[in-house]
């Protein structure tokens, strides 16, 4: 079967996918004694049996050859109300930890406060996804605080769900 091409511009590829509402989180790590991290929305649960969660990181990002280094990550699922938060970890260069409270997990990767849930992994796999590599972890340990909702993503706006359910 001959592969279907088409020219898809980079304007209407975001524009189309940012219909796609996610929530964000923040992957953390520790590399040389400190911590690393970036704002991501691609993050998401794989698999049950075992249990295994992906993300997909691009090639550009100056913090993922750190986090492949550590060999683990957090992922932090940002609350409503930490878009600030988010934006902070979205911006290359600078310390992006500046001011934010954390503590170690399990595999020593930093767990954000005030974070809705985090995921705690091991990252097993990494593989070709254009320009970016697709991560996947398999979780060591996680853990969800249902007090508030979730920072949403859509069409390039954070928004919160209407009616604060959590
Ligand atoms: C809401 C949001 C979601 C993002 N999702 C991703 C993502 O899934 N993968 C990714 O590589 N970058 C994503 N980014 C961009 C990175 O956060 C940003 O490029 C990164 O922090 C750059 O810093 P670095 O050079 O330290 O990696 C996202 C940014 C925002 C604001």
């Amino acid at each position: 079967m001959q592969p279907i091409r088409t020219e898809i511009s980079d304007t209407r590829f975001r524009d189309v996918l940012g219909h796609y509402c996610s929530g964000v989180a923040v992957i953390t790590a520790i590399d040389g004694g400190e911590p690393v991290g970036f704002a991501c929305q691609s993050f998401q649960a794989l698999s049950l049996e075992p249990p295994m969660v992906t993300f997909a990181a691009a090639r550009t990002s100056t913090t993922w050859p750190r986090i492949q280094g550590a060999g683990r990550f957090a992922a932090n699922v940002l609350a409503e109300g930490q878009d600030a938060l988010c934006r902070q970890f979205a911006v290359s260069g600078g310390d992006k930890f500046a001011g934010v409270d954390w503590r170690a997990g399990r595999t020593g990767s930093p767990l954000l406060t005030g974070a809705l849930a985090w995921v705690d992994c091991e990252i097993t796999d990494v593989l070709e996804g254009g320009d970016h590599v697709i991560v996947v972890g398999r979780v060591a340990d996680l853990a969800a605080d249902g007090r508030t909702g979730p920072l949403l993503f859509f069409r390039g706006r954070f928004g919160v769900l209407a009616d604060g359910a959590c």
